[in-house]
C-alpha cells in the first residue's frame, strides 16, 4: 500500500474530512454525512487541513473556498503539487454567489464542485461517488506498484546499471520536452524508464546474467522480453502508452531490431524517443564492458548509428541539439562521467553490441 492510501482503502468506513472554519457547517455536514456509512473528520483552517490530511490520509476532502489565511483554492493548490495527493479526491464548497470559485477551483485541480446551500441528498450521492473513485485509483496504485516493485527486481538483478532506470524516465521526459509532447506522453515515458525491461523477470538466471556471448537458443530467450513485457503490463489501462516503449523499445529504424522488424515510422513514436536516450545511457555509462564514454564519442557514435539507420534521425538531432549545447539538462547526479578511456570502446565491438541489444 502506498502513501496516497488510507487506512480504509480496501473496503472499510470511508475517511471524509470536512474543512470549514464555519463550525456550523461543518456540524451540518456531519449530521448529513455521519448519519450515512462515513466517518466525519474536520479541520477548521487551511493549514489545519494540510497537517490533519497528511496524518489522517482522508479518502475525501470537503473544502471551503472562502477561509481566512489559507484558503481553499490554496489549499488545493498545494495538496496538488504533492504527487501522492495527487488524485485525493478534492470537492469544493462554493458559495452561490462566487461562479468566479467553481473556475478558481477547477484551475487548481478539484475534483468536483458543490455550492453552498447544499441538498442532503445530493452532497451525499457527490462523496459516495467520490469515495468510489478514489478506492478504484487505490486499487489501480496496487498494481501499478507491483509492476514498479517487479522492475526494480529486475533492476537490481541486472546489477550492471546502478541508477540507470531513473536515469532513463529523467532523460526521455528531457528529450519528450524537447520535442513539445504534452503531459500523457510524458508520463509515459517517465514509466517506460522504470518498466521497459520488466519482461526480463521471465528470463531466467543462466541466460540474463552470463558473463559470455549468448548462443541462439539463448537470443531467442532474451528478446522475448519486450513481449513479456507488454503483456504483463497491458491489462492496465493507464499503461496503455508505456506498454508501446516496453514492447518496442529493441526495434530500430532500418527495420533491423525485434521482437517485430517494425521501421521508420511503424516503431511508436515514444518508443523511438526511448531508443535515442537509451542508447546515449549505454554509451555514457560505466558497464563491465566498457568506461562511461566521453561527451565528443558519445556524440560520434549517436551519429555513425544514426547513419547506419539504427535510430530516428529527426529525434536524435533534437537529443544531439541538447546534448552539445545544454548538456546540464541531461545531468542527474547519479550520471557523474566515471571516465575517459575512450579507446577501449572506439569503435563498437560485436561483444560490446551484443551487450547492448541485451539491455
Ligand atoms: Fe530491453
Amino acid at each position: 500500500m502506498n502513501a496516497m492510501q488510507s487506512n480504509h482503502a480496501s473496503g472499510g468506513q470511508a475517511r471524509i474530512l470536512v474543512v470549514d472554519d464555519m463550525a456550523t457547517n461543518r456540524a451540518l455536514i456531519r449530521a448529513v454525512l455521519g448519519a450515512q456509512e462515513f466517518e466525519v473528520l474536520e479541520a477548521d483552517c487551511g493549514e489545519a487541513a494540510l497537517t490533519r490530511i497528511a496524518a489522517l490520509r482522508p479518502d475525501v476532502v470537503l473544502l471551503d473556498v472562502m477561509m481566512p489565511d489559507l484558503d481553499g483554492i490554496e489549499v488545493c493548490r498545494r495538496l496538488r503539487e504533492q504527487e501522492e495527493f495527487r488524485l485525493l479526491p478534492i470537492i469544493m464548497l462554493t458559495s452561490l454567489g462566487s461562479p468566479d470559485d467553481v473556475v478558481h477551483g477547477m484551475e487548481v485541480g478539484a475534483s468536483d464542485y458543490i455550492t453552498k446551500p447544499f441538498n442532503a441528498v445530493e452532497l451525499t450521492a457527490r462523496v459516495r461517488a467520490a469515495v468510489d473513485k478514489k478506492r478504484l485509483t487505490d486499487r489501480l496504485d496496487d498494481t501499478e506498484s507491483v509492476l514498479f516493485a517487479l522492475a526494480r527486481v529486475v533492476e537490481a538483478k541486472d546489477g550492471t546499471t546502478g541508477d540507470h532506470c531513473d536515469r532513463l524516465s529523467h532523460l526521455s521526459v528531457v528529450l519528450g520536452e524537447a520535442l513539445g509532447l504534452p503531459y500523457d506522453d510524458l508520463e509515459a515515458l517517465r514509466r517506460g524508464g522504470i518498466l521497459h525491461d520488466i519482461g526480463k523477470v521471465a528470463i531466467p538466471d543462466a541466460v540474463l546474467l552470463k558473463k559470455g556471448k549468448l548462443d541462439e537458443a539463448e537470443w531467442a530467450v532474451m528478446r522475448q522480453h519486450p513481449t513479456t513485457g507488454a503483456y504483463l503490463c497491458s491489462a492496465l489501462r493507464t499503461m496503455r502508452r508505456t506498454v508501446d516503449i516496453i514492447r518496442y523499445h529493441h526495434e530500430k529504424w532500418n527495420g533491423g531490431g525485434y521482437p517485430s522488424g517494425l521501421a521508420g515510422n511503424d516503431i511508436p513514436l515514444l518508443a523511438r524517443i526511448f531508443q535515442v536516450v537509451d542508447v546515449y545511457d549505454a554509451l555514457s555509462s560505466e558497464r563491465p564492458y566498457k568506461p562511461a564514454l566521453p561527451r565528443e564519442d558519445v556524440i560520434r557514435i549517436l551519429r555513425e548509428e544514426t547513419a547506419r539507420g539504427f535510430w530516428d534521425p529527426e529525434i536524435i538531432a533534437v537529443f544531439l541539439d541538447i546534448l552539445e549545447h545544454d548538456p546540464a539538462r541531461l545531468d542527474i547526479p547519479a550520471n557523474a562521467v566515471r571516465g575517459r578511456d575512450a579507446d577501449l570502446f572506439h569503435n563498437i565491438s560485436g561483444d560490446a553490441m551484443e551487450w547492448r541489444d541485451r539491455r
